[in-house]
């Protein structure tokens, strides 16, 4: 932060007691899951929740209720589910879509209607078609909408850093007389520096009328890689509330990051005078369960959650940590509940130990899921000597995962590859769906050449199922360490107009990869909306 800022540190807002917590508003599953490829599926979703509630966060931005059935259904059932953190649904400033997001939310212990409509002049005249008089029309209408539902309205000017300050000023005077309780300034494309956003918080709160009745909240985008400095300089000036994803998932080059920013202000309290009530030892394990349902990886050096993040691997280091670790340890690893000791379980490891095991990741499973589990995990721990926690989270996911229909099971896969060679595969998949002459599910077999063994089995199982998909991503990474480490497929496939996710686990990383694409056909045949999201071109979101 510049010495300008640093100078402005008396302006800052009086501290006192609710005043020093800075409530953290998780949109992992909805801005986080608007960017492509990290379209989580309805109990993927449900799971994420539980995991943030285990967390500790104030608020959980569910989802966008009016942009699909699916996305209703999710929201929900997080506001049935959810206990403690306020759930939030968004919505922009028309009539309908806020009674659907209410509608989504009528269950809900604690709920929020977040209503928003573009403020700078860009998006007014070009998205919108709109004078700046009738977006305040609109954005007064629609806060007072939602008033009809709920006491809790978050209103956003969407682009804000790009609006002009005075409009900024005339338009959220306006909603909070309307009843917004929350304001959140967004920076939707990532444009603004930390020194600006300090600037813009504290002019919009002197300016705007009631401005101490009301919470100020940052929402930053990365694509300048300053979405963290920002939101803590925007903290700095005043704002109560942070809007961020877990790892930093979100559209382009993401959301702020959760943990970057509770770490901050955790491991420099003194400088921010301010808390957040996040639980910071559930940061790793949330990390790892986002990472594991969407199949977006984490860079190695990403601050906080990256595998190097507390690995020290000079030796000037290595010795100094030896001898005392705050030498270059500015937090302990254990502070975000990563364990010093990572290696765990092995093939003597019995019940007990996974019970217990589980337990400390967070998870409390059912008598049948346990059994699932314990099997799969005797399985792995026949085929790799050291599982990991990370192991054993995709194991919990993939064995609890709920499947509406399996059509296709994997009987045997055969791949015949090597350089100077055509890659070819031989899959063999019982179908569900067909009998044999003796009534059981008949076996299929088909072989089938690719550019690559994985498009040469993914070819073989079209072959068989008759599906044409165009694949939108495939991804392939380990899930924990060493040479005989689990390989964890994603992919993602259009099928007409819908996608459907797809993940397989396996020490085979071609095994892994047909588990995952014969994973995305199966939800294709369960014929169960849930199971898929409407695919929206690129741009075409909100
Ligand atoms: O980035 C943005 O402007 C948003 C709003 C909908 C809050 O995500
Ligand atoms: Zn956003």
């Amino acid at each position: 932060m510049s010495s300008d800022v640093k100078n402005q540190k008396e302006a800052t807002i009086d501290i006192k007691t609710e005043k020093d917590i800075v409530y953290i508003f998780d949109t992992t599953l909805r801005d986080g899951e608007q960017c492509p490829g990290a379209a989580m599926t309805e109990d993927q979703k449900l799971e994420v929740a539980h995991r943030l509630e285990a967390l500790g966060v104030d608020v959980i931005e569910a989802g966008f209720p009016i942009s699909s059935p699916v996305q209703f259904k999710a929201v929900q059932r997080i506001a049935r589910e959810i206990e403690t953190p306020i759930i939030a649904a968004l919505a922009r400033a028309v009539r309908k879509d806020i009674e659907v997001a209410a509608e989504a939310l009528k269950d809900a212990r604690r709920k929020r209607i977040h209503t928003f409509i573009a403020s700078s002049p860009i998006h007014m005249k070009y998205k919108l078609g709109l004078e700046p008089n009738q977006v305040i029309e609109k954005a007064v209408e629609a806060v007072k909408i939602a008033k009809e539902f709920t006491d809790d309205v978050e209103f956003s000017p969407e682009d804000a850093t790009r609006s002009e300050k005075e409009f900024l000023v005339e338009l959220i005077s306006r909603v909070i007389e309307a009843g917004a309780t929350v304001i959140n300034i967004p920076d939707t494309v990532g444009y603004t520096t930390p020194e600006e956003y300090y600037q813009l918080f504290r002019y919009l709160i002197e300016k705007c009328l009631d401005a101490d009745k009301v919470i100020f909240s940052a929402h930053c985008h990365n694509d300048l890689g300053m979405a963290t400095a920002n939101s803590l300089a925007a903290v700095k000036a005043g704002a109560r509330q942070i809007e961020c994803t877990i790892n930093g998932i979100g559209e382009r080059a993401g959301n702020t990051a959760l943990e970057e920013v509770v770490m901050a202000i955790y491991t420099r309290g003194e400088y921010f005078n301010v808390r957040t009530k996040i639980k910071t030892q559930e940061i790793m394990k949330t990390s790892i369960l986002v990472r594991t349902v969407t199949g977006m990886v984490v860079q190695p050096n990403k601050a906080i959650v990256g595998d190097n993040a507390f690995a020290h691997e000079s030796g000037i280091h290595q010795d100094g940590v030896l001898k005392n670790p705050l030498t270059y340890e500015i937090m302990t690893p254990e502070s975000i509940g990563l364990p010093s000791n990572k290696i765990v379980l092995g093939r003597h490891s019995g019940r007990h130990a996974l019970k217990d095991k589980l337990i400390r990741l967070g998870y409390v499973l059912d008598e049948q899921q346990l059994e699932e589990v314990f099997h799969r995990f005797t399985e792995l721990a026949d085929k790799k000597k050291e599982v990991y926690d990370e192991d054993i989270v995709a194991l919990v996911d993939d064995a609890t995962r709920k499947r509406s229909y399996n059509r296709y099971e994997i009987i045997k896969l055969h791949v015949f590859t090597g350089k100077g060679t055509t890659p070819t595969a031989t899959v063999k998949l019982k179908d569900n769906e067909l009998k044999d002459e003796n009534g059981n599910p008949k076996v299929l077999t088909e072989a089938a050449t690719g550019d690559g063994p994985v498009d040469a089995i993914f070819n073989a199982i079209d072959r068989i199922t008759g599906i044409s998909s165009k694949i939108k991503t495939y991804r392939l990474q380990p899930i924990s360490e060493g040479r005989d480490a689990q390989g964890q497929a994603n992919v993602l496939l259009q099928i007409k107009d819908r996608m459907y996710a797809g993940k397989g686990i396996s020490t085979d990383i071609l095994e892994a990869s047909a588990y995952a694409y014969l994973d995305a056909i199966n939800r294709f045949f369960s014929r169960d909306e849930s199971q898929s999201v409407k695919y929206t071109k690129e741009g075409d979101t909100i």
